[in-house]
């Protein structure tokens, strides 16, 4: 009897945990704080461009609205978050810019500091940016 109730516990026990590791902690998105982390993380990298120096002219003409929208959903898609990106491709966009590797580097010293402003621990900063680093051949020198 004793057995059969330790055993019960013990498949109660495993069904919490694998339901806790499989929600809230999973995928990158919610380690960026899920929607309103990754909001929080764009209104920030915008608020820095339009003071920027160095890389505000390449946004100069650009749709703010519409850059906010596709980056929110951009960030949320390649962090496994609920969305699809429904955007340009990031060759398309971005042909005809002529962005320097400095200047992109710049852009991500820049999300680096709306990350940091955000909470998001660097661990977690990293694995963003592993993501984002192969996309740098379809941003720069088009
Ligand atoms: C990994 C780095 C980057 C990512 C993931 C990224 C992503 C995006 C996305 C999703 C959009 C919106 C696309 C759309 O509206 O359909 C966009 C637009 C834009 N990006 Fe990037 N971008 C990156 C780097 C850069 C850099 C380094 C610059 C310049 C220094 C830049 C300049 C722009 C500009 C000016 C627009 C607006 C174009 C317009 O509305 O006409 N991006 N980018």
């Amino acid at each position: 009897m004793l057995a059969k109730f330790q055993y019960s516990f013990l498949m109660a026990c495993c069904l919490i945990l694998t339901a806790c590791a499989s929600t809230s902690e999973s995928t990158l998105y919610n380690k960026l704080g899920g929607e309103q982390g990754v909001n929080n993380i764009v209104e920030n990298l915008i608020q820095q461009i339009g003071q920027d120096e160095q890389i505000f002219h390449y946004f100069a003409e650009a749709r703010v609205s519409r850059f906010r929208e596709n980056l929110i959903e951009h960030f949320c898609a390649i962090s496994d978050g609920p969305c699809q990106y429904t955007g340009d491709n990031m060759a398309d966009i971005h042909t005809g810019m002529n962005i320097n590797e400095s200047d992109f580097n710049h852009l991500v010293d820049l999300l680096i500091n709306a990350m940091d402003a955000e909470g998001i621990p660097h661990r977690v900063q990293n694995q963003l940016l592993a993501r984002l680093a192969p996309l740098r051949e379809n941003i720069i020198y088009l």
